[in-house]
C-alpha cells in the first residue's frame, strides 16, 4: 500500500540511494528534519517527469536542500536518484534552484564538492566556478584523502 509521504520521507527516499556510501556525504533523517525546521532552509523536489512537486503517490526523482543567510545561499545537498539520471533532471533542478534563489534576492550562490565528482560538470554548465580548494578535506573509509572544491556563482 502506498501512503502519502511527507517531505522528509521524499528526501530520504532519494538520499538512501543517491550518494556513494564511501564518501559519507548522505545525511540521516534527523539531520534533514532538523535542517528543514531552521529558517532560511529551502527544499526543492523534482518528480520523474520533471515537475516540481511529485504527485501524492509518485516517487521522488531528486531534491535540493539549501540555506540562505542575507543575500548568500549555500547548496547543501543536491541529488537525483540513480534510476532517473542522465535524463536532464539534474539540469532542470539546478536551473530551478538558481531561479528560486534569484527570486529571493540572493546575489551569491556557493557549494562545496569533492574533487572529481561528476556533478562538477553540471555545476560548470550553469556557470559555477571554483574559488577555493581545501586540500585532502574528505577522508574515505579506505583512508584516501580527497580535496574539497569550493564553487560559487554570482547571480546579482
Ligand atoms: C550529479 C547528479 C545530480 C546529476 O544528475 P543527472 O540527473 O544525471 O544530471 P543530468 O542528466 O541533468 O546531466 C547533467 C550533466 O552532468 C554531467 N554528468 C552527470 N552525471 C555524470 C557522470 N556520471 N559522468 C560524467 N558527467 C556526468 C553531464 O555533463 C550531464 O549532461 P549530459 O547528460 O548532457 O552529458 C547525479 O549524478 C547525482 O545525484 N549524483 C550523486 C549525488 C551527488 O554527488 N550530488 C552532488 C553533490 S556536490
Amino acid at each position: 500500500m502506498f501512503l502519502p509521504q511527507d517531505d522528509v520521507d521524499r528526501v530520504m527516499s532519494v538520499m538512501e540511494q543517491a550518494f556513494p556510501p564511501e564518501f559519507g556525504e548522505a545525511w540521516n533523517r534527523r539531520q534533514v528534519s532538523d535542517s528543514l525546521s531552521l529558517s532560511g532552509t529551502h527544499l526543492g523536489l523534482i518528480a520523474p517527469d520533471g515537475n516540481p512537486r511529485p504527485k501524492e503517490h509518485d516517487e521522488t526523482a531528486g531534491f535540493f536542500l539549501s540555506r540562505s543567510v542575507l543575500d548568500e545561499e549555500e547548496l547543501l545537498l543536491f541529488a537525483i536518484a540513480p534510476d532517473h539520471r542522465r535524463k536532464g533532471l539534474g539540469h532542470t533542478l539546478l536551473r530551478r534552484f538558481i531561479e528560486e534563489a534569484r527570486a529571493r534576492g540572493i546575489r551569491r550562490l556557493f557549494l562545496e564538492m569533492r574533487r572529481s565528482n561528476p556533478a562538477g560538470v553540471l555545476y560548470a554548465a550553469h556557470g559555477f566556478e571554483a574559488v577555493g580548494i581545501r586540500p585532502r578535506y574528505y577522508r574515505t573509509p579506505a583512508g584516501e584523502r580527497l580535496d574539497a572544491i569550493s564553487q560559487e556563482l554570482i547571480i546579482a
